[in-house]
C-alpha cells in the first residue's frame, strides 16, 4: 500500500505525523489534532508555534510541569551513569525511594514497577494471595459503580464501568461493585469472602466524585472485620494532586490502607509505579511470586526521589492555588445556568455540564488550553502543580469564552 506521505502533496509537518500515525500505529486513541512539539512550564507549544496552558498535564502525569529544571538536571546526570540495571542486582536509588515513600505514606514496602494498571495488577494479584493464604473461599474482591482501575484483563474487572469491560467478558470472577457513598450496600456485600476493596477516594475519570469521609472509615472497619485488605488506587488522586501526598491524608485522623498503589506524577513524565504495603498485606507474596523487567530503574526512582523533594515543596502552594481555582470557577459557573457542579481537591479539579460537552475540548484548543472532559459530561482539570494564579485567571478567561460559544448557541 501506498503511504500517503509518499504522494506527491505538500502535507504540513503536523499533517504528516498525523497521517503517519493513522496509517501504522493501532488506532486504540481518538486523538485531538494537535501536535505537540515541546513544553515549558505549565505551558506547551504545537508545531506551529501555538502556544497552549495545560490544564491536564498529561493525564495527571507532569504535575511539574514541562522541562523542569532540577528534573532535567537529574535526568542528564543519571542517564550518563546508569539507567537501567534489571532487578537481578542492587543500585543506589531503589532502596532510597522505597524508603522515602514508607515514611511519607505510613506504609512499610514498596514494589516498583511502571505503571498505574501495573502497580494495580500486582495489587489484585496481592488481595488474591491474602485471600488464599487464609480459605480458598477467600477470593471475593470488592470494587465501587464509575471506577477506573486501569486497562489490563485484572484492572478491568474492578473497574466499575461496563464500557471498559463489556468486550472482553468473561474477565476476574467474583468481582461485586458497589454504589460510592452507601456504607449499607457495602455492609451487606462483605463476608468472611472478602479479599480486598478497592476504591479511588476522589474518582478521577469517573468524574471527580469524592468518597466520604463516613464511607471510608467504614472500608476501613469493615476490611477489618473480616480480615479483607483495604486497597488504595491513588494513581490520580495521590502524590500532591489533592494537597496532601495521599488523599487518605486529607482525613483527621489519616484512614491507613492495607495496600496503596500509585503512579502518574512520580516520575515527573517517566513511566514508573509503586505498591506499597503494610506487613499484613506483604506477607502474602513469597520471593518469586511477582516481579517486572523495567520497574524500579535507576533513572526512573533517582528521578522519582527528587521529584518527590520538589512536590513536598508544592503542597502549600498546590493547597492555595487549589482553592483559588476553585473560587473562580465557582464565580464562573454561577454566570452560565447549565454549570451543574464544580467539584474537586487541590489541583484535581471537575466542572460538571448539564449535557455532553466532549466539543468544549475542541474549543478549549482554539482558546489555548489543553482540557479534558471525561463521562461525556464533566470538564476534568489536572493541572501543573506549579500553576501560579495569573495562569489561573488565564485558564478562567479562555472557559468563559468556551461558555458563552456554548451560551450562544443554545440561544441560536
Ligand atoms: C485511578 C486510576 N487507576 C489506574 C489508572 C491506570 O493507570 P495507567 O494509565 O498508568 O496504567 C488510571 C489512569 O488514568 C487512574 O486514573
Amino acid at each position: 500500500m501506498e503511504s500517503v506521505l509518499e504522494a506527491p502533496v505538500e502535507l504540513t509537518l503536523a499533517q504528516q505525523v498525523m497521517e503517519r500515525e493513522k496509517q501504522y500505529v493501532l488506532q486504540t486513541y481518538a486523538r485531538y489534532p494537535v501536535v505537540i512539539a515541546r513544553g515549558k512550564g505549565c505551558n506547551v507549544w504545537d508545531t506551529d508555534g501555538k502556544k497552549y496552558l495545560d490544564l491536564l498535564s498529561g493525564i495527571g502525569v507532569n504535575a511539574l510541569g514541562h522541562a523542569h529544571p532540577r528534573i532535567v538536571r537529574v535526568i542528564r546526570e543519571q542517564a550518563g551513569k546508569l539507567m537501567h540495571c534489571s532487578n537481578l542486582y542492587y543500585h543506589e536509588y531503589q532502596g532510597k525511594l522505597a524508603e522515602r515513600l514508607v515514611k511519607i505514606s505510613g506504609l512499610e514496602r514498596a514494589f516498583f514497577c511502571n505503571s498505574g494498571t501495573e502497580a494495580m495488577e500486582g495489587a489484585l494479584k496481592i488481595a488474591k494471595a491474602y485471600g488464599n493464604r487464609h480459605s480458598p473461599e477467600k477470593n471475593e474482591l470488592i470494587s465501587f459503580e464509575n471506577s477506573f482501575h486501569g486497562r489490563s484483563l485484572g484492572a478491568i474487572s474492578v473497574t466499575g464501568q461496563p464500557k471498559y469491560r463489556k468486550d472482553f467478558e468473561p474477565l476476574l470472577p467474583n468481582v461485586r461493585f458497589v454504589p460510592r457513598n452507601d456504607p449499607a450496600a457495602l455492609e451487606q456485600a462483605m463476608s468472611e469472602r472478602t479479599a480486598g476493596v478497592c476504591l479511588e477516594i476522589i474518582q478521577g475519570e469517573g468524574g471527580i466524585y469524592p468518597f466520604s469521609e463516613e464511607m471510608i472509615r467504614k472500608a476501613r472497619e469493615l476490611c477489618d472485620r473480616f480480615q479483607a485488605l483495604f486497597v488504595l488506587d491513588e494513581i490520580q488522586c495521590g502524590v500532591g494532586r489533592p494537597g496532601a501526598f495521599f488523599s487518605y491524608q486529607l482525613f483527621h485522623p489519616p484512614v491507613l490502607p492495607d495496600v496503596m498503589v500509585t503512579a502518574k506524577p512520580l516520575g515527573a513524565g517517566l513511566p514508573i509505579g509503586v505498591i506499597l504495603t503494610n506487613s499484613k498485606a506483604s506477607d502474602a507474596l513469597a520471593p518469586g511470586m511477582h516481579g517486572t523487567t523495567f520497574g524500579g530503574g535507576a533513572l526512573a526512582c533517582r528521578v522519582a526521589l527528587e521529584c518527590l523533594d520538589i512536590i513536598e515543596e508544592l503542597l502549600p502552594h498546590i493547597r492555595q492555588t487549589g482553592a483559588y481555582f476553585q473560587d473562580k470557577l465557582r464565580q464562573l459557573a454561577s454566570q452560565f445556568s447549565f454549570v451543574k457542579e464544580v467539584r474537586g481537591q487541590g489541583l484535581m479539579l471537575g466542572i460538571e455540564i448539564e449535557f455532553p460537552c466532549k466539543h468544549f475540548v475542541l474549543d478549549a484548543l482554539a482558546e489555548g488550553l489543553l482540557i479534558n472532559v471525561t463521562h461525556d459530561t464533566v470538564i476534568r482539570l489536572l493541572p501543573p502543580y506549579l500553576i501560579t494564579e495569573r495562569e489561573v485567571d488565564r485558564a478562567v478567561r479562555g472557559l468563559r469564552n468556551v461558555f458563552r460559544k456554548a451560551a450562544k448557541a443554545a440561544r441560536n
